[in-house]
């Protein structure tokens, strides 16, 4: 639609209607967003950062949230009843929230209380549907992010004797052998055949319950690319998101959130080179802003999340100009059943 428009065209274009727009505006957008879209947020951040400020903004009639689904969901559920939340584009999802649906989690459920009767409590990070935070706000649980995973496991574990962690089974994994959980106490829940998978013999046994979900990005990086680090750049320390593999945390020097990824270098001393496991824009956005260290991706080819990388420029000018033109589209609007169970598991974790 925009292909005739130069970048500058669009970019002018895009200037001009934020400034008509004014305080009527917002746009939030997520570290990993290109830099097309980020020189135009109002505020950057991760999804812990995103959810908290969203609920805050209570100015704004229309909220383009550039980003990815389920962050635009719960901008939807955090911000007041008048706002309304756009997502340019509605392809940009998150594969591994969509690797747990409300279904597969019902079904799961049920064979869990089978086997584990009323000791189960669920905890989904936020990356995951607005239906599997209410599944988790309706039983007791509540949502976690990578910033707050640790204090939130903790407390599950304050609640009840053993937990089911959705929808990624590598933050979980993570998490909880951080908390001390040993590996030989994690099972698996494979939502496909709808089965437990436990090497051990005895089920008591079983602490914490990982739905076999991953992010196809963080996945990517292997111990094998930190090995080389370590044999042919040396200077390089490593630093990773705990999305990664338990392998690949394990042999990193440090892990943690996208906020965690950021401070840790920002504060680093000059002249001092890290290996970043993490998304590329990031990455890249991080070695141009610091540019006194050595910054670069831990994957040589680079990894991109190609569904935050749908939002771009001609998608966000479509939304803005929409908005001007009376025609608002993408709306993101989560029904009132299911924002009051979600709600619920978000407040107990904010
Ligand atoms: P955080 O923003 O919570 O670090 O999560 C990373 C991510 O993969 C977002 O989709
Ligand atoms: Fe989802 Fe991974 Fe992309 Fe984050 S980086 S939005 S977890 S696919």
């Amino acid at each position: 639609r925009y292909s005739k428009m130069s970048v500058e065209e669009m970019v002018a274009r895009v200037h001009e209607i934020k400034n008509l727009l004014g305080k009527r505006l917002f746009l939030p957008a997520h570290h990993y967003q290109k830099d097309e879209i980020v020189q135009f947020a109002d505020v950057t951040g991760d999804s812990l950062q995103l959810a908290k400020i969203s609920a805050e903004n209570k100015d704004a009639d229309y909220i383009v949230f550039c980003g990815v689904h389920f962050m635009a969901e719960t901008a939807d559920m955090l911000s007041a009843d008048n706002q309304i939340v756009i997502l340019p584009d509605l392809k940009a999802g998150c594969s591994m929230a969509d690797m747990a649906n409300i279904h597969q989690t019902e079904r799961a459920w049920i064979e869990l209380q089978k086997l584990f009767g009323d000791t189960i409590l669920p905890l989904t990070y936020v990356n995951s549907t607005a239906e599997i935070k209410a599944f988790c706000g309706k039983n007791g649980g509540a949502t976690v992010t990578s910033s707050n995973a640790k204090e939130m496991v903790s407390w599950a574990f304050d609640q009840k004797e053993r937990l089911l962690f959705l929808p990624d089974q590598h933050l979980g994994r993570n998490t909880a052998y951080d908390l001390g959980v040993p590996l030989e106490d994690m099972a698996i829940w494979d939502p496909i055949s709808n089965q437990l998978i436990f090497d051990g013999t005895n089920l008591e046994q079983v602490k914490v319950i990982l739905w076999k979900g991953h992010c196809s990005v963080h996945e990517k990086f292997t111990v094998d690319q930190i090995a080389d680090f370590r044999e042919n750049h040396s200077e390089f320390q490593i630093i990773v998101h705990p999305e990664c593999t338990h392998e690949v945390v394990r042999a990193s020097d440090l892990n943690g959130s996208t906020h965690f990824i950021i401070e840790t270098i920002k504060h680093a001393e000059p002249g001092t080179s890290w290996a970043v496991g993490t998304e590329m824009n990031l990455v890249n956005r991080l070695a141009q802003q610091f540019s006194d260290k050595k910054i670069v991706s831990l994957n040589p080819n680079l990894c991109p999340c190609l569904t935050m990388n749908r939002i771009d420029l001609p998608h966000l000018l479509w939304s803005l100009k929409n908005i001007i033109e009376g025609k608002v589209e993408n709306v993101i609007k989560v029904d009132e059943e299911t924002k009051k169970y979600a709600i619920t598991a978000l407040n107990r974790m904010m």
